[in-house]
């Protein structure tokens, strides 16, 4: 098993380090920054929202890594600030323990009164169902692997947020990510942190159109990929 530390970013948000791959759960550069950047300001700003609240309509998410829950959390506000409904999915085979959940400070690093009570309520839910967070935010936590994944036409957009494909580059691979492509709909957004190269060329055979873009603080670029001409699942 292996071990984790606490440590504090550069914004002053918390992360888990895990000493023997040299890996955090977020950015050494600040955690709260790159999420906000990577998945908020450069993944959910990819998708059309106008036609999200005229319609009504929820934005269907589906998260590769629910791990301490911070990319669901701060989903949560930008949701009740952009007036969006949200479906968040999220995997997760290894949950962290609660002992180390109470340790992180995104409860008062988050700008709002009722992050602590949101954060709790993210953690408390149980895994497998949908459940209800406030009206107009569901959360299923699926706890599973991602290899296990057999979602068909249902996500609105990905966050990939695997562990980097230095130390896991199996989760990287055109097999996982094709489980992953399947189960976004048609003109939907892959959004990671990563840069890397084969990454990029592997998204794209699988049919995305994929935008490098510019990276968090600490971090020149990352990737987004639109889905084109969903035709059929290979
Ligand atoms: C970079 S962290 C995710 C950070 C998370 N999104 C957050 O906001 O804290 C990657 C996560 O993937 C999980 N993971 C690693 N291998 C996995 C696998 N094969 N299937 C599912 N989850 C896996 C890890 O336990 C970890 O929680």
């Amino acid at each position: 098993m292996l071990s984790h530390q606490i440590i504090t970013t550069a914004d002053g948000s918390t992360t888990i380090q895990i000493p023997e791959w040299n890996e955090q759960y977020h950015s050494k550069h600040g955690a709260i920054q790159e999420a906000k950047h990577v998945f908020l300001e450069t993944g959910l700003a990819a998708l059309d929202l106008d036609f999200f609240r005229k319609e009504n309509k929820a934005i269907t998410i589906l998260e590769a890594g629910f791990g301490t829950g911070l990319n669901a959390l701060l989903t949560y506000f930008w949701a009740k600030e952009n007036n969006i409904k949200i479906n968040y999915i999220s995997l997760e085979a290894f949950p962290v323990a609660t002992n180390e959940i109470l340790n992180l400070n995104y409860p008062e690093q988050v700008n709002d009164a009722k992050a602590a009570e949101i954060f709790q309520k993210i953690h408390a839910i149980p895994w497998n169902e949908k459940n209800e967070i406030s009206p107009g935010f569901h959360l299923q936590k699926m706890h599973q692997k991602f290899d296990q994944l057999s979602l068909s036409n249902k996500a609105n957009i990905v966050f990939y947020d695997a562990f980097g494909p230095r130390v896991q580059p199996d989760l990287w691979d055109i097999n996982v990510l094709k489980l992953f492509r399947n189960a976004l709909l048609n003109r939907g957004v892959f959004v990671t942190y990563c840069a890397k190269g084969s990454v990029r060329r592997t998204l794209e055979s699988l049919n995305f159109n994929v935008q490098r873009m510019p990276g968090p603080p600490g971090k020149r670029e990352m990737l987004r990929g639109e889905l084109i001409d969903k035709v059929s699942e290979v």
